[in-house]
């Protein structure tokens, strides 16, 4: 018996990296799954992957920032699930620059897709919620969102912000049975951090990028537990998070990330 056996969650940029161990983790769980991705190849690969596990699964191509794509991927989904319980709100972006080099596509990227985005599934999938008078909600923020990141402006606030809306929703949702909370990943190689290898770390070819310098030494120097997450940690803890144990648990945020960040 998994924690949320008949339970459905969809989870936005699931094609790849955090979304697709968070897939993996709730389907082991006992959840069906719709993995909803910008790119469709990808979201189809987490699918594939998830049957093995014997759960129901679909793919959706979504774009959250686009109201009318999420608007058709919900339809979608319901489509070929009878319901909607959870939702994770994971795709994310990190802009293409740091410091004084962001530019203002950097900005409105990260708003939009990390903060807008979350508003706009979450609008998209809150009267369904309601109407079930239950529904769990995880926003995907970062460590970066609990402290002002250097040459990070525009990622970091627009992931303190998820933070905030976290707490906002959970307040306006919670007469209607529907908890929200956020989880704050730490340090993960995916291709978020292969990126900042390129912007942070200087890393020039493939080859200086796997050799995961910053990185490395950013756990070496600030972590407790000395080690990297891993999609799978994040999968456990909003695994936990969207089960009946955390009934009593909203507005929150959860780091996960071996304790870089102590708040
Ligand atoms: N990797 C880390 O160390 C780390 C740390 C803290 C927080 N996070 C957060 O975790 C989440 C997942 O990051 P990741 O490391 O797996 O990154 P990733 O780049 O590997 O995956 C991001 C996924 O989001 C999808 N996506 C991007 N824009 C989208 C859009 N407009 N609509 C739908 N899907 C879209 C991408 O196609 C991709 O599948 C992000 O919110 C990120 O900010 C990551």
């Amino acid at each position: 018996m998994g924690i949320l056996n008949q339970k459905t969650a969809l989870i936005t940029g699931g094609g790849r990296g955090i979304g697709r161990g968070i897939a993996f983790e709730l389907a082991k769980e006992g959840a069906d799954i719709v993995v909803a991705d910008l790119n469709v190849e990808n979201a189809q690969q987490t699918v594939d992957e998830v049957q093995t596990l014997g759960q129901k699964a679909t793919s959706v191509k979504m774009d959250v920032t686009d109201e009318a794509s999420v608007a058709t991927g919900i339809e979608t989904a319901l489509s070929k699930h009878d319901r909607i319980d959870i939702l994770v709100n994971n795709a994310g972006v990190v802009g293409n620059h740091t410091g004084a080099e962001v530019t203002l596509q950097d900005w409105d990227m990260c708003f939009n897709v990390n903060l807008k985005g979350i508003w706009i599934v979450t609008r998209a999938l809150v009267d369904h919620f309601k109407a079930n008078q239950n529904g769990k909600i995880i926003n995907i923020s970062s460590i970066a969102g609990r402290q002002g990141t250097p040459g990070m402006p525009a990622y970091s606030a627009s992931k303190s912000g998820v933070i905030s809306l976290t707490q906002s929703l959970a307040q306006e949702l919670g007469p209607f049975n529907i908890n929200v909370n956020a989880v704050c990943p730490g340090l993960l190689w995916t291709d978020i951090w292969r990126k900042l290898e390129v912007l942070y770390g200087g890393a020039k070819s493939e080859k200086e990028i796997n050799q995961r310098n910053h990185f490395n030494q950013y756990i070496a120097n600030r972590c407790p537990l000395g080690r990297e997450q891993t999609p799978e940690d994040i999968g456990m803890a909003i695994a936990f998070l969207a089960s009946d144990h955390a009934r009593n648990i909203t507005g929150q945020a959860l780091n996960v990330d071996g304790g870089i960040k102590m708040n």
